[in-house]
């Protein structure tokens, strides 16, 4: 199984995004991960399908959209219609977990649930069937720029157990020091925000997460 690299749009400058966009995909990464916060699901704001859109203009990059809102349900089909091509959306949202993964599925999208460090894997071994990836948070979600927590570890090996052939990301605080330990527990999906943008060559760190996660995946 290979691993995948998507750089959090989150760490770029949002006056540049298109260029950052177009950026990430030259320097090698494999997907773009864009954080889609509500200001209500988490304490933070970012950016709706139009910017999506948008950005669908300025790159040919895999949309890997992670929803951070109470109600996906409700604007699934918004990002889809943007360019969205997974949506991982929250266990701990307000909508139906199986009624939403139907909706995304049923507008042709792929489907991710994700996680956040509290809540026990068990909340999401029930719709693994169904999904395409899960995602474990490895920092509480709202922020980039936060410390890797290993405690949300045992999550991805409980789930790398259950599903061998499961897209498993990663999301928050991953960087160089970090990726070893995820990779090692069964994660290969590795979003990475401040590790990518905050570097002076995003390419070479890029290729560095790339060859450490790499000899993990078997
Ligand atoms: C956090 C977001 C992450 C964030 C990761 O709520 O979901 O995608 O951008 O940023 P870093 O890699 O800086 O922790
Ligand atoms: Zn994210």
């Amino acid at each position: 199984m290979s691993v995948l690299i998507s750089p959090s749009l989150l760490a770029a400058d949002f006056s540049r995004m298109g260029e950052e966009a177009a950026r990430m995909e030259q320097c090698g990464a494999d997907w773009l991960h864009i954080d889609v916060m509500d200001g209500h699901f988490v304490p933070n704001i970012t950016l709706g399908a139009p910017v999506v859109k948008c950005l669908r203009e300025r790159t040919g990059l895999f949309f890997d959209v992670h929803l951070m809102i109470s109600h996906p349900l409700q604007y699934a089909g918004d990002f889809v219609k943007a360019g969205a091509q997974m949506i991982t959306f929250h266990v701990e949202c307000e909508d139906d977990t199986a009624e939403t993964i139907r909706a995304i599925k049923a507008l042709g999208c792929r489907v991710g649930l994700s996680i956040k460090p509290n809540t026990p894997v068990e909340a999401i071994l029930p719709f693994l069937p169904q999904l395409d990836m899960v995602l474990v948070m490895t920092v509480e979600p709202g922020f980039g720029g936060q410390s890797f927590m290993p405690e949300t570890m045992p999550k991805v090996k409980a789930l790398r157990e259950a599903a061998p052939g499961l897209l498993i990301q990663v999301d928050g605080g991953v960087s160089a020091k970090t990726i070893a330990m995820a990779a090692e527990n069964g994660a290969n999906v590795f979003v990475a925000g401040s590790a990518v943008f905050g570097a002076e060559d995003p390419q070479a760190a890029i290729r560095q997460l790339r060859s450490i996660a790499e000899p993990f995946a078997g």
